[in-house]
């Protein structure tokens, strides 16, 4: 892990979760703040229904809170949205932008995510911009090139600027329990730094880097000292407190 960056964890519970399962932010919440402090920022995303009661209970062990999606505008005829403003409003500092699932049920494009990504800057929140290839994409030896356009088109200009975080999840290594190998993830996450440092210059370097798809207390340790890799993003195992907590002590 590039020590220069302050490593974060971020636990996205997508469409799991009632105000019932605030007890599990509770557990994490007591396992912070009676362990050893932890080494990382964490990071819990849970639905926006109760992102508000999730920010009060979490701010005491110094939790944060993010949103999983946010509009492109800031109020408006929207039905159903939610406007980047709403979750800071609701105590969000993070929201996540782009995630495999809105690109493919939603139809999310690379101008869509940039945009969200712009809005969610303005609104004061710190984006989670999150990319990766197919399993056919990698079959083929595209990964990277796809990546790289995914970067290109969804990360917007002067994110050097304000704290934006790029995600790599690979898609086919979300919830299937598979993951890339380290040397696999070290290749891509090197790519994802140089293209920062391309458009960015030197603060392309402090650009955080997460890895996420099958992120678990078994390999947590091993990926998270892999280069470049400044954290996690992590799905199914930020569900239960005990194991997002074993992944956020392997920082
Ligand atoms: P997973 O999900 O950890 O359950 O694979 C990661 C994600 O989709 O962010």
């Amino acid at each position: 892990m590039t020590t220069t960056i302050s490593p974060l964890i971020a636990g996205n519970w997508k469409m799991n979760g009632t105000r019932a399962s605030l007890d599990e932010l509770s557990v994490l919440a007591s396992m912070l703040t009676t362990g050893e402090a932890p080494r990382a920022i964490v990071v819990v995303c849970p639905p926006a229904t109760i992102v508000a009661a999730a920010a009060r209970q979490g701010a005491t062990a110094g939790i944060q809170i993010g949103g999983q999606d946010c509009h492109t505008e800031g109020s408006g005829a929207h039905t159903g949205d939610i406007a980047a403003g709403m979750l800071a409003d609701a105590g969000a500092q993070y929201v996540i932008i782009g995630h495999s699932e809105r690109r493919a049920e939603h139809g999310e494009t690379n101008d869509q995510v940039r945009l969200k990504a712009v809005a969610a800057i303005a609104a004061g929140l710190k984006p989670i911009i999150c990319v990766g290839e197919t399993e056919a994409q990698r079959d083929s030896g595209q990964a990277e090139s796809v990546v790289a356009g995914q970067l290109a088109g969804s990360v917007p200009d002067a994110a050097e600027n304000h704290e934006v975080n790029i995600a790599y999840e690979p898609i086919w290594a979300i919830g299937t329990g598979r993951t890339p190998s380290n040397e696999e993830i070290a290749a891509m996450h090197a790519c994802i730094r140089q293209a920062l440092v391309d458009r960015f210059g030197d603060k392309g370097l402090s650009i955080r880097i997460l890895y996420g798809g099958s992120l678990k207390p078994q390999n947590a340790r091993e990926i998270l000292a892999v280069e470049n890799v400044n954290g996690g993003l992590v799905g199914g195992a930020s569900l239960l407190a005990k194991d997002f907590y074993t992944i956020i002590s392997a920082v």
